[in-house]
């Protein structure tokens, strides 16, 4: 039977496909012809990441080799019987598949396991939906939710009409249930974008309000679990949440710090990120990403512990080159290697590793756990804030706001005094600390 789609959207809705607790048996399908840097047993320790990160107990987990997919089950039918014993041996009552399934493919596997069956979508539609704490985070979630359920019902949903023939509980005379599915998502859907819209206009003068202030921007980016949260509790003395779960953080979350040379500067932590995000999240989370791209400096923490660290910093670099802070190889925004877990290294292995002196600049090995190289890092983080800076004396036109306006958030405005009448009126006389950077940036601006 076609599932009923669910159209009332409080929060408990978003989290309603799965239960807290809930047992399940983990499948990653291994399919060859798709390029995936992690390896198999990376993707399955994520993947029984992804569960626990939501409170599902994994009762098991294994992989399995696709050769064929099988458009209506993905699996082979032993494979599915593998599944179904799996289920059985394990008393779950959840399957997990770490991959994208159809719309048919996830009813055909639910009708032949006599179990809820959902993917990796799916799953982590779930944990954004339970962790977004702001207002643009639930929107955005739930926009993306919705996405998701559109492509569904687009697909394929269409030959369920039938069956679900005079079961419309909204549709006049002659509209089937999927029309009247579809209109409500859309509507929905339209809601929505204008409310996100307005949640963004104000979190943008926010930041255009804390530009005008000249603070320099830090931003924290890693693949989830790298140790985020705990370097950002570090560095600021604060408490936020850092738990060995992904997607511990989800809004970005900024405090004040303070570092050699540099009295303020915001520090920021972002959503971790994480290999074949889907790509409804994808969209939804540039926007929390924003933040990133008016940073003044990244920190790309690293988990240098985990074996696949170095599969974790191609996605992350990914990700910034979708963002457009990376370009091939260039960053527009300088970025720091934070060589998190130190401390969980052997003697050997961090021999083995260590950086060179050559990228002394560049990165820092460190334990956000223990502090062990935490200062020298803040030390390499004022020196990378102070150093190029120097103080520029203008005279510009009161008239040239915008000019004057851009100073304001871009540089660090030390003096703005009256100054005097010119050709073309009244002056300003603004004494500001530039980056060689910004000083080119302001010096080709029309007035
Ligand atoms: P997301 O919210 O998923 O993006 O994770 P995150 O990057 O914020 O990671 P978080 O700070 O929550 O840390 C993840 C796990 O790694 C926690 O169990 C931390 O205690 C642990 N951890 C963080 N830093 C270190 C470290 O320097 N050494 C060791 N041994 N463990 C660490």
């Amino acid at each position: 039977m076609g599932r009923r789609l669910k159209l009332s959207f409080d929060q408990d809705d978003l989290l309603g496909e799965v239960t807290r607790g809930a047992r399940a048996v983990v499948v990653c399908p291994h399919i060859r012809a798709v390029r995936t840097d992690l390896g198999i047993d990376a993707r399955l320790e994520e993947a029984r990441g992804l569960a626990l990160a939501i409170g599902i107990i994994v009762a098991d987990s294994f992989a399995l080799p696709i050769r064929d997919v099988r458009p209506n089950t993905l699996f082979g039918a032993g494979q599915v019987e593998k599944i179904g014993t799996a289920c059985e041996l394990s008393d779950a009552e959840l399957v997990i598949v770490d991959g994208a399934l159809s719309p048919i493919q996830q009813r055909n596997l639910e009708e032949k396991l006599g179990r809820k069956v959902i993917d990796r979508t799916g799953l982590i539609l779930e944990i954004f939906g339970e962790r977004a704490a702001t207002a643009e985070g639930r929107l955005q979630v739930e926009l993306a939710h919705l996405d998701y359920q559109q492509s569904r019902l687009v697909r394929s949903w269409t030959h369920l009409e039938r069956q679900r023939g005079g079961f419309g509980f909204l549709g006049g005379p002659g509209e089937t249930q999927i029309e009247a599915d579809r209109r409500m998502i859309r509507q929905r859907m339209a809601r929505l974008r204008k409310e996100l819209e307005q949640v963004r206009k104000t979190r943008a003068l926010h930041r255009e309000r804390r530009g005008r202030a000249p603070w320099p921007v830090v931003a924290l980016v890693g693949y989830t679990n790298a140790g985020k949260s705990t370097l950002f509790n570090r560095l600021t003395g604060a408490e936020v949440m850092a738990e060995d779960l992904l997607f511990a953080t989800l809004d970005p979350t900024m405090r004040a710090i303070s570092l050699p040379g540099v009295e303020k500067a915001i520090l920021s932590d972002t959503v971790g990120f994480i290999s074949d995000l889907p790509t409804q999240l994808v969209a939804a989370f540039r926007a929390t990403l924003e933040e990133v791209t008016a940073a003044d400096v990244i920190l790309h923490v690293r988990d240098m512990s985990n074996p696949d660290a170095a599969a974790q910093k191609a996605e992350v670099l990914d990700i910034l080159r979708d963002l457009e802070i990376v370009d091939e190889e260039e960053s527009r925004i300088p970025i720091v290697e934070v060589w998190n877990k130190w401390d969980a290294l052997s003697a050997e292995q961090r021999n083995e590793l260590a950086p060179s002196p050559r990228d002394a600049k560049s990165t820092v090995a460190l334990s956000a756990l223990t502090g062990e190289g935490v200062e020298e890092l803040t030390t390499l983080l004022g020196e990378l804030l102070t150093e190029e800076a120097e103080t520029h004396e203008f005279s510009i036109p009161a008239s040239q706001g915008r000019r004057i306006a851009w100073l304001y958030s871009h540089g660090e405005v030390l003096d703005d005094e009256d100054g005097g009448v010119g050709e073309d009126g009244p002056l300003r006389a603004i004494s500001v600390r530039l980056n060689p950077k910004e000083l080119g940036q302001f010096e080709t601006m029309e007035g």
